[in-house]
């Protein structure tokens, strides 16, 4: 089955107010790629600026974590409500540097998820197992163990991210064959545990993707577009990501 494709830039802790300009060419690109859909995830602070810019063009705007709750005792914290309040209609929940860095569990990330659902964002959920896991034979069980424990129950309404963990901001993507496989088995996955509507799950790939590379990514089956960090920054790199279906 051929899904509509999703390219979505991940722009992590990067972007200043004066960053509008590149999200401005980013838009103007955009407009000529029908059959693709292109995201940009800036940091909370320009949320609200970046959807004002990016109103009634082809770009979504998404955020790139929230709260499980709605509202309470949570200094620093952004509820999903807030994130759809700014104008955003997607969040990342469960990206690997949140995993890592602030210690978010397979539970915690299910929560965030339903917490979109909640809201009324498209929640794009990541998984993906380190080198040492790859390197044990473990990038399956690792993944399966996080899709099970990460992924909202119910409608299949969300996006899943494979993001080798080794391969986020390294330059170093994995083989062809390895995300053929590893792709392969999420839709597997995604078809026990949501049945045919898990067929119509986009999965994307994320890691590492470049202009130079993305062709050859993307025409992997099972892969439904991509989650892109480093690149998507740019203009001048994001959007011939996002041109590759044209
Ligand atoms: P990268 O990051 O494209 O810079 O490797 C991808 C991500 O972390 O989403």
């Amino acid at each position: 089955m051929t899904l509509r494709p999703l390219v979505a830039g991940n722009w992590k802790m990067h972007g200043l107010k004066a960053s509008a300009g590149e999200l401005q060419k980013i838009i103007a690109g955009a407009q000529k790629l029908a059959n693709v859909d292109v995201m940009v995830c800036p940091p909370a602070t320009l949320l609200a600026d970046f959807a004002a810019v990016a109103r009634g063009s082809r770009v979504a705007i998404g955020g790139q974590n929230c709260h499980s709750l709605p509202a309470g005792a949570f200094t620093g914290d952004i509820a999903a409500e807030m994130l759809k309040d700014s104008g955003a209609q997607a969040v990342i929940v469960g990206h690997s540097e949140r995993r890592h860095y602030h210690g978010e569990t397979d539970e915690a990330v299910r929560a965030k998820a339903l917490a979109a659902r909640r809201a009324g964002l498209l929640a794009i959920v990541c998984v993906g197992e380190t080198r040492a896991e790859r390197d044990a034979g473990d990038a399956r069980a690792v993944v399966g163990a996080q899709l099970s424990g990460s992924l909202p129950e119910g409608a299949a309404d969300f996006v899943v991210a494979y993001e080798p963990v080794w391969a986020i901001g390294s330059g170093v993507t994995p083989t062809a064959q390895d995300v053929a496989d590893m792709h392969g088995f999420i839709r597997e996955r995604l078809r026990s545990r949501y049945g045919e509507a898990g067929e119509r799950i986009r999965i994307l790939y994320g890691g590492s993707v470049k202009p130079a590379n993305a062709k050859e990514l993307m025409a992997i089956d099972n892969v439904d577009g991509a989650l892109v960090g480093g690149a998507s920054l740019k203009a001048d790199e994001f959007l011939p990501i996002a041109a590759v279906y044209g």
